[in-house]
């Protein structure tokens, strides 16, 4: 029970990592909300963690939309009592070339991976001071440490995310509130499908044995184990740890 007691707010939890972080987290004893822009996706993942006996609540949100998540981010607080860590997990991809991508693809990309961890965070942070501080993960990606073919906005996003984390991590270390970002390889959940069937041209088998063979353990990653290294950056095993880019990708980005 490494968060026995504690208080997290996930975004985009409704889905893929983020709802395997909720249950996890959930099973370690933390209170969770379960913020997502799909009610049906957050209502579900909260419903299946209430009947584990833990406390979920879904809250929906846009995380681009400063006036929703701010509500949204206080709605949470209210409910759970206070807030200790909060999970800036919401993200949502972009494909093509930098001639490739129209403005309205890297708008949004920016608007949900970086503007929403910025909004998400500006509204959470006054509850994780009033609890005496806490734990702020973002999420990158392998994309913000190596350039990936087609990808161009994702990866100016994501790599605008670990900058972000490294900036919040030295304004918030005197609060007590520490602030890492994960950098996930390849893992297969409902962002991933689209991009899987044009690799494998046509063939969402085919392009995920394409991408296992570009990762030096032979396969890509499981939701829930993004969720244990969210878990060892929320928990007080990570007292130490801030400013760190935290990479989960079986070794693809150590080539
Ligand atoms: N799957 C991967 O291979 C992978 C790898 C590295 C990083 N990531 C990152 O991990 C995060 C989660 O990805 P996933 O694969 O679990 O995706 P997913 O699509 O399974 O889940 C994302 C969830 O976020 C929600 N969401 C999207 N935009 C939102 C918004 N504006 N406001 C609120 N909620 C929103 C969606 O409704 C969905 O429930 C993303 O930031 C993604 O970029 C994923």
């Amino acid at each position: 029970m490494r968060l026995h007691g504690r208080s997290a707010l996930i975004t985009g939890a409704g889905s893929g990592i983020g709802r395997a972080t909720a249950e996890l987290f959930a099973s370690e004893g933390a209170s969770v909300a379960i913020l997502d822009r799909d009610a049906s996706a957050a209502g579900a993942a909260a419903s299946a963690i209430s009947a584990t006996g833990a406390e979920a609540h879904p809250v929906v949100a846009d995380v681009s939309q400063p006036d929703e998540i701010s509500a949204a981010v206080d709605r949470s607080a209210q409910l759970l009592g206070r807030l200790d860590i909060v999970y800036n997990n919401a993200g949502v991809g972009s494909t093509g070339s930098v001639q490739d991508t129209t403005e309205e693809d890297w708008d949004r990309c920016f608007a949900v991976n970086v503007k929403g961890t910025y909004l998400t965070s500006r509204a959470a942070i006054p509850h994780l001071e009033a609890a005496g501080g806490g734990s702020i993960i973002n999420q990158a990606s392998v994309a913000a440490l190596v350039g990936i073919r087609g990808f161009a906005a994702y990866c100016a996003a994501k790599g605008a995310v670990v900058s972000l984390t490294r900036a919040m991590a030295i304004d918030l270390a005197p609060t007590g509130i520490r602030v890492n970002v994960l950098c996930p390889g390849t893992v297969y959940t409902p962002l991933m499908e689209p991009l899987m069937r044009e690799r494998g041209g046509g063939s969402i088998e085919r392009g995920l044995e394409i991408t296992a063979a570009k990762y030096p353990i032979g396969r890509i990653g499981t939701p829930m184990e993004i969720a244990n290294a969210a878990l060892f950056l929320a928990s007080d095993d990570a007292g130490f740890v801030t400013g760190a880019a935290f990479t989960v990708d079986g070794g693809m980005t150590a080539q």
